[in-house]
């Protein structure tokens, strides 16, 4: 990929770059619990963002999507949101570092992926992530990476315009082989777990769908449960985050203002539970029991905290019918894109097959299916990579 990617950096460009890569991520439990300062359980998976960077003499960026075939030219001193889209997820990073007073001037972008976009697997955090990693490499800006994951999805915010929490940017970040992260939202304290599920894997349906309410949706939600919150502070300021509320708080404080307010933050303890259940059944290879769960967030996600529709419902019922799946649930943000499903190893194959031929005759899209693997965070890819290529 290295290679690839230099040679297709030159006939953009010339010259020689910097290559830094940042996956995808996928998310074993703890559903939009981020922005509620609650638990995340993520991981990183084998799709990646690629982005080149080499220096320019002048102020200018220029940037190019091999995904778009598209040229997009900006300037450090005039940052401005694109209407193409794509641009915007470096273009934000840039602002972010010189909202921050780091010194970043004119440079060439190549861009690159494999992560499918709209699918729930964070392509936007994996490429705002490796341009944060790869800028500042460029421009030598010392930088840790709880920063760098904090720049982008500040990023995201701004030039996106998705409230988002910071799961998939941490995910991205600090991802490592064969673990998923436990991730403390409120204190950005984290630990790695195994990811042990002996005689499964995890596989992951695409649905294919991409809501176009599904940004705005996503506002709406965190704003429902800061709502909550600002209920329940009233009568208890040391509160800081929904998760700290208690369920007979909710009831108290939120149910007799609004119910449907009250559902969402109901639904964020509850999965909040669930998570730590979950690290439970990991550490003592309970598959089952953690397949439960995984259909209990997804009934949580589909008819309390409404961020489900009508193919992913679909997905995650039809594999109840199939003893080999222990539990499956819509996964990210929602209204679209991937369900995660917990599937016997043996099974794997027909489990495709099911699902392509209940999915395909039924709904207008086609179904995706990723057996993904669970891959380490952002780094540079250096020259010995080349070397390992050219072994295999
Ligand atoms: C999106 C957001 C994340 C998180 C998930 C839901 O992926 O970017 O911050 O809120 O949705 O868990």
């Amino acid at each position: 990929m290295l290679l690839k990617i230099q040679e297709r950096f030159k006939e953009k460009f010339g010259g020689e770059a910097i290559t830094v890569r940042s996956p995808g991520r996928i998310n074993l439990i703890g559903e939009h619990t981020d922005y509620n300062g609650g638990f995340v359980l993520p991981a990183a998976i084998d799709k990646y963002a690629y982005v080149a960077v080499s220096h320019r003499r002048d102020n200018l960026i220029h940037l190019y999507s091999e995904s778009y075939q598209e040229f997009h030219n900006s300037d450090v001193n005039q940052l401005e949101t694109s209407e193409k889209g794509w641009p915007n997820y470096v273009l934000g990073v840039v602002d972010q570092f010189v909202k921050k007073g780091y010194q970043i001037n004119g440079f060439n972008l190549y861009l690159d992926g494999d992560i499918p976009t709209g699918a729930g697997l964070s392509s936007s955090a994996a490429v705002e992530c490796a341009t944060a990693y790869a800028l500042a490499k460029l421009f030598n800006i010392n930088i840790d990476r709880m920063e760098l994951a904090l720049l982008a999805q500040k990023a995201e915010h701004v030039f996106a315009g998705v409230r988002c929490g910071i799961m998939d940017q941490f995910a991205s970040v600090f991802g490592k082989e064969d673990h998923v992260v436990k991730l403390d939202c409120n204190t950005l304290d984290y630990k790695y777990v195994p990811l042990n599920l002996e005689g499964y894997q995890l596989v992951l349906l695409n649905s294919n769908v991409k809501h176009k309410l599904a940004e705005s949706a996503y506002n709406d939600r965190r704003s429902q449960c800061e709502q909550g919150l600002k209920w329940v502070q009233e009568h208890h300021p040391e509160i800081n985050t929904i998760s700290e509320a208690t369920v007979a708080q909710l009831k108290k404080y939120v149910l007799p203002k609004d119910e449907n307010v009250y559902r969402k933050c109901n639904y964020i303890l509850a999965e909040n539970a669930r998570l730590e259940g979950v690290i439970e059944d990991l550490k003592s290879g309970d598959s089952k029991a953690l397949g439960e769960k995984l259909y209990q967030t997804h009934q949580g996600l589909s008819e309390e905290y409404e961020v489900s529709c009508k193919e992913l419902d679909f997905l995650v019922n039809k594999t109840k019918q199939l003893p080999q799946v222990l539990g499956a649930r819509m996964m990210g943000g929602g209204f679209g894109g991937c369900t995660i499903n917990l599937v016997a190893n043996d099974f794997i194959s027909d489990f495709e097959q099911i699902m392509k031929t209940a999915y395909d005759s039924k709904f207008e899209h086609q179904l995706s299916v990723y057996a993904v693997n669970i891959s380490s965070g952002t780094s540079e890819l250096k020259a010995e990579e080349k070397l390992k290529i050219h072994e295999v």
